[in-house]
């Protein structure tokens, strides 16, 4: 084809791109405001990939709570008010229950074929019926508590063996991403890996970290929400099918079929786990073998990263604010004795635990932005006209830290919880406060993290003093902002001081 030919194509294809999108646009009156939509590009010639909470918070202060921002075609509502959060979560969550799925997800999930990332509806409610009894209920907390604990204790106990620990210091990180695996593989198939060299937890671990790369990483946006950009992308697109292809291959040959071959020859011998629930709902032709591998596939991906994402923040706040963690040492020994160790049900009777735990949850909000939802029909949210299937962010990392909503939200203090916000819960009781999201589509796994964070940091502050590696007084707080989350940059080197129980 000659240059002149192909520049014409090229300006003819942009301008009927600019008068559709004219056309269409025009059939909103009241858009909400926004950073200037460039025909084709909308605001990504402004903003670029990086759309996270802080650019999206700095937005807030010059468009107010509600503001939109179109990248290419797509348009995306951010909110930023408790008032509004609470409007879209639960006054009007059946309509804006649904998920936008980027262009990574979609290769993820099969289109949506998930629990997580699948339109709000029928196969939704099935897949959250299916998962909720050996997942998401008090019961199956009552269940797996006692492997919380031990999977704890090992912990405590691998510590006190490596002499590094208490002298150099450790990326702990490592080993209590270990523990994770090890509560929801006990929970998913009655199975644990025995340590970080087990040849299959290394294979599981690199796929999912592989996955979470290539999902986390706001570095593809711009081939999502600008749709002529998208051959661009198309090489990061095959590396996510083929990975998407490795890893639920993975789960199905060596989880799900072993178990299956386990549950033909053992008969009753066997404990019954979360995966034969889904196996008998599969049984009843409710779901498929694809829609089983999903469920796993959702459970490795919501379950562990947030989980030590949360305990990597919370030991590094308890490090650099000692007066906090000598005050939670003191409270455990007061209530638990000198050498009893925290258990599930202690939870409750430990308020300064909670304290700390939800403190961590607010200042370094795991999932900022939280999950994207979606409305799939044209609405009206403050007076704005909100345009079908746009991605609704609630921008909760604001919320949290906004000072109309909390006294010195800049700083640290779990006592707050104790205070002022004595009231305030973790699960969205008051609208300013919503770690786990909001309604219907908040986080079922929200019992189960409670339980797990509140064991395993009591566990390592009642037997341990923990302290930055030498030479550093503080450990390094800044953070990486991702496409649903929030994790500290240096995986930190800690020390962990045994404490002699008396
Ligand atoms: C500290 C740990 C965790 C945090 C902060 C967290 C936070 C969240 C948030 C903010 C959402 C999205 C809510 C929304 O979009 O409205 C979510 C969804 C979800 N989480 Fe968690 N989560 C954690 C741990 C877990 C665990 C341990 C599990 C599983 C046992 C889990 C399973 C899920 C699932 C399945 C969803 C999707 C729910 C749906 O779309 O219906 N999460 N989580």
């Amino acid at each position: 084809m000659d240059l002149l030919l192909f520049q014409k194509i090229l300006l003819s294809l942009i301008f009927a791109i600019v008068v559709v999108s004219k056309l269409r646009g025009k059939r909103f009156t009241n858009l909400p405001p926004g950073p200037f939509p460039y025909p084709i590009f909308g605001s990504w010639i402004e903003i670029g990939n990086n759309l996270d909470q802080l650019i999206l918070s700095n937005y807030a202060k010059k468009f107010g709570n509600l503001f939109r921002v179109k990248m290419g075609q797509l348009n995306i509502i951010v909110i930023s008010s408790k008032e509004l959060a609470k409007e879209v979560f639960l006054t009007r969550g059946v309509e804006f229950g649904s998920r936008s799925r980027n262009i990574v997800y979609d290769i993820f999930t099969g289109e949506g074929q998930d629990m997580i990332f699948t339109e709000y509806g029928e196969h939704w409610r099935k897949m959250k019926r299916i998962a909720t009894v050996p997942f998401f209920t008090k019961k199956s907390v009552q269940q797996y508590h006692g492997a919380w604990e031990a999977e704890a204790a090992a912990v405590v106990e691998d510590v006190k063996k490596n002499k590094e620990a208490a002298t150099n210091g450790i990326v702990l990180r490592m080993r209590l991403q270990l523990m994770v695996y090890n509560n929801l593989y006990k929970s998913m198939f009655d199975k644990r890996f025995e340590s970080e060299e087990d040849p299959l937890y290394v294979r599981v671990k690199d796929l999912n970290g592989q996955r979470s790369k290539l999902g986390l990483s706001l570095e593809y946006n711009f081939g999502d929400f600008v749709p002529i950009l998208r051959p661009f992308i198309k090489g990061y697109l095959k590396i996510c099918k083929e990975v998407t292809a490795t890893r639920l291959n993975l789960f199905k040959d060596h989880f799900i079929d072993e178990r299956k071959k386990l549950i033909s020859t053992g008969g009753r011998e066997i404990n019954k786990c979360g995966i034969d629930y889904l196996f008998e709902a599969q049984e009843k032709g409710e779901i498929n073998d694809a829609h089983v591998c999903y469920i796993v596939e959702n459970m490795n991906i919501a379950a562990i990263g947030t989980t030590v994402w949360a305990l990597e923040w919370a030991i590094a706040e308890l490090i650099n604010n000692p007066h906090i963690q000598n005050k939670l040492r003191a409270e455990i020994k007061s209530v638990l004795g000198p050498t009893a160790q925290v258990t599930e049900p202690d939870n409750q009777k430990l308020p300064y635990l909670q304290a700390v735990i939800k403190e961590t949850l607010r200042f370094r909000t795991i999932v900022p932005l939280l999950l994207p939802h979606m409305n799939p029909e044209n609405t009206k949210l403050g007076g704005y006209d909100i345009p079908a299937r746009s991605r609704i962010l609630v921008n909760a990392w604001h919320i949290f830290n906004d000072p109309a909503n909390w006294k010195k939200p800049e700083e640290f203090r779990p006592e707050r919880f104790l205070e002022e916000e004595s009231n305030v819960e973790v699960n969205g009781n008051d609208v300013k406060y919503f770690p786990f999201g909001m309604g219907r589509r908040s986080c079922p796994g929200m019992l189960s993290s409670m339980a797990v964070l509140g064991i395993t940091l009591g566990r390592l502050v009642q037997n341990f003093e923990m302290l930055p590696p030498p030479g550093q007084d503080k450990i390094d707080m800044t953070a990486v902002n991702v496409q649903f989350g929030m994790y500290l940059f240096k995986h930190s080197t800690v020390v962990l001081k045994p404490i002699i129980m008396s």
